[in-house]
């Protein structure tokens, strides 16, 4: 197995990130950040900072650059485009852009800047949103806000739920997080004869590019994107970042390279947050446990005008069980808070806290084993829908974890250790598998080497070994004679690193690209003068071969005079969409330790067995695994951007914003059943990236709660919910 391609350029500091590249007269740009929630700039007072040292530039609303809000990408959302007016929609909202030779001297002068406001009140409480929410604009696949589907005769899922035995009716609440990547979003912008290059770390630079362009004006064969290296994204660098679209307009108009940053605060307000929900959910079933009804109403926070929504509802409670009667919701609550986006398992991360924990409910409700009951409403196909799942393994999954993790020892009430109060949980894990339009070029070189370039990204997930892997599997050659390049938006689009797409989309494009280079080089072997002339020539094993004469596709190309000979090849979803649904499974496993004075909560084991068709490279799908589920316990116990009705974020820093460190994370047990799905995609990867988070954060709840006794509906859990 290979390892990770890129490891020893991150473990030593070798690899270059955005902010790690300077340019002859490069200045600094530093982002200045509104106080209120809610109103308009009146006045800025920069008077000071223009003449404070090293000052080239103060850009505000009253002076701003040029910017134009782009034409909107594939993925949800909208670009947000700064001091494009006076606005001010959201505490920490970027209002201003200091360039000076150096950081310390444009963050200096920043501080310098006298703001007076026309201020407004300002909403930011879900709760108090509720009885005003709107229906929820446009969702995935322009599915409707709320879907029904009942079984003959039901005339509606009140009278289903009526009609049920056992009936389970809560709410739960999840919290607003920030993506918190390690590499704050940054930018560094060199204009050159009217052409921008851009570094900066993003999941799609071609993407980037057709938004950057849009915004400065120009065509996207203008703006070159270059992302070396990503510090993590998560969802939070799909698209371009404040500090892209200042530093590329700064630079232009100062005709000097500009580098800008997000101070570590500031990333918490000037790029987009993952929404808080609020869902109702009712479950009604047979004493044996079989579901007669599920309703999942949802709502989530949306910044006023914004369109991205947490698809809570649509997510979790329409893939997950069967049932003969549905009905699900979404709706929104717009208030005063910074842009929101999607984040690691949009939509089904926060959704399955509520579901999984509403069946754990449901479970002990019954009387029944929580693996059971969800066993025994396994679906075949989505709810309500005709395409039974490609492939799904989910029983395996739950039976695996159970022996490996002692699931028969467990006790409806936990039990004691010493001072701490023990008790096992487990949730249902599931992620759409999707892909996304991909093309690669495959480049057979004569030094018997290949190349293969893609503009996708590897924000840490491991496509850039996947690359590798996948064209030596294609090329018939060993991966130490690939280069495999990503990160470039002058190579092909590669579509983004998003939606767990990458290895299906980019993987597929790379078989496709590989089987037209070697008609190609089949095609240049028997042309005439060629070595193989007239002959049927065929290839494997990077030869190609001919009654009984191989020769290597270096030699071949030598010979003819050649020094490269290379195709692209594109994939996209396709005819496999009317035949099957697609999803990864799994199921988390989770043993918590609660103490009986304190009342902190440890996790103590985590495991997840996931079935996500073929594992390309084990080490790097555990590692996106392991990732996921540490995820999942920081949501659970740890994570929640808490708004102070003035609207500031009281805990946007890393003090107060909290993730897990080492010591709150046990050691995390992974385990794949491999079922390489070939419905899906040829590769028959099904997807990794964020399943692993999915269902954690409710096994956790269903932990403390088989420990406790006590049941939390919301996250995160704090020692005060437990008292
Ligand atoms: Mo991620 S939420 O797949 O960009």
């Amino acid at each position: 197995m290979t390892g990770r391609l890129d490891a020893p350029l991150k473990v030593a500091g070798r690899a270059k990130y955005a902010v790690d590249h300077n340019f002859p007269g490069m200045v600094y740009g530093y982002v200045v950040t509104s106080t209120i929630a809610r109103g308009e700039v009146e006045a800025m007072e920069v008077t000071a900072a223009k003449s404070a040292p090293g000052v080239l530039a103060v850009y505000t609303p009253f002076d701003p650059l040029e910017l134009h809000q782009p034409p909107p990408l594939m993925i949800p959302g909208e670009a947000w485009i700064p001091l494009r007016n006076r606005d001010v929609a959201w505490y920490g909202q970027p209002i201003g852009f200091v360039v000076a030779e150096t950081f310390e001297q444009a963050r200096d002068a920043a501080m310098l800047i006298e703001v007076s406001y026309r201020s407004l009140p300002a909403s930011t409480s879900l709760e108090d949103g509720l009885d005003t929410a709107e229906e929820a604009p446009e969702l995935l696949g322009g599915a409707p806000a709320s879907i029904s589907v009942l079984a003959d005769g039901v005339e509606s899922i009140e009278d289903a739920l009526a009609d049920s035995t056992v009936v389970v009716s809560e709410t739960y609440r999840t919290a607003t997080q920030n993506h918190a990547a390690m590499e704050p979003h940054s930018a560094v912008a060199v204009w050159e004869a009217g052409e921008l290059t851009l570094y900066s770390g993003n999941q799609g630079s071609n993407l980037v590019a057709v938004e950057l362009s849009g915004a400065l004006g120009l065509d996207s064969s203008q703006v070159h994107v270059v992302n070396p290296f990503v510090g993590g994204a998560f969802g939070g660098k799909g698209r371009t970042s404040v500090p892209a679209f200042l530093a590329a307009a700064a630079a232009r108009a100062l005709g000097r390279p500009v580098k800008a940053a997000l101070a570590r605060e500031q990333v918490f307000t000037a790029t987009a947050t993952r929404p808080a929900t609020v869902q109702k959910i009712s479950l009604g079933a047979d004493r044996d446990g079989t579901l007669r009804a599920v309703s999942h109403d949802s709502w989530c926070t949306i910044p006023r005008g914004g369109s991205f929504v947490e698809e809570t509802s649509h997510s979790s409670s329409l893939r997950s069980y069967a049932t003969p009667n549905l009905s699900i919701s979404q709706r929104v609550v717009p208030l005063d808070i910074p842009q929101t986006t999607f984040m690691r398992a949009p939509g089904e991360a926060p959704g399955s806290f509520a579901l999984e924990s509403a069946m754990d409910e449901l479970a002990v409700a019954l009387g029944m084993d929580p693996i059971e009951l969800r066993l025994r409403n396994n679906s075949i196909a989505p709810p309500g829908q005709d395409l039974q799942w490609s492939s799904k393994h989910l029983d395996e999954c739950f039976s695996i974890g159970a022996r490996r993790f002692g699931w028969s020892e467990r006790t409806p009430r936990g039990h004691m250790d010493g001072d701490w109060q023990v008790g096992l949980g487990v949730a249902t894990a599931m992620f759409p598998a999707l892909r996304f339009p991909s093309s690669v070029e495959v480049r057979l070189n004569a030094d018997e080497t290949a190349v293969i370039s893609t503009s996708g990204a590897d924000p840490g997930t491991g496509l850039l070994t996947v690359v590798s892997t996948v064209g030596a599997e294609s090329l018939g050659i060993a991966p130490d004679r690939i280069t495999p390049r990503l990160g470039d938006s002058k190579y092909p689009p590669g579509g983004m690193s998003g939606g767990s797409t990458a290895t299906a989309s980019t993987g597929t494009a790379i078989m496709v690209a590989a089987a037209e280079v070697i008609d190609a080089l089949v095609a240049l072997a028997s042309a005439p003068g060629a070595p193989f002339e007239g002959q049927e020539v065929t290839y494997a094993d990077g030869e190609v071969h001919a009654d009984g004469r191989t020769m290597p596709y270096g030699e071949l190309l030598r010979a003819v005079g050649r020094e490269s000979i290379s195709a692209v090849g594109s994939s996209a979803p396709g005819e496999e969409m009317t035949k099957h649904s697609f999803s990864s499974f799994g199921a988390q496993f989770c043993e918590v330790r609660v103490h009986r004075l304190t009342r902190e909560v440890r996790v103590s084991r985590l495991l997840g067995v996931f079935d996500a068709g073929r594992i390309i490279n084990e080490q790097l799908a555990r590692s996106q695994m392991i990732g996921g589920m540490i995820w999942g316990v920081s949501a659970a116990l740890h994570e929640g951007l808490e708004l102070e009705p003035n609207g500031r974020f009281a805990n946007a820093d890393f003090a107060g914003y909290l993730v897990p460190v080492n010591a709150d994370i046990p050691k995390v047990d992974i385990e794949f059943v491999e079922y390489p799905d070939t419905f899906h995609n040829s590769v028959g990867a099904r997807g990794l990236g964020e399943i692993g988070v999915v269902g954690v954060a409710a096994a956790i709840a269903n932990a403390v709660h088989n420990a406790t006794g006590i049941r939390v509906r919301h996250i995160p859990i704090t020692i005060e919910d437990l008292l």
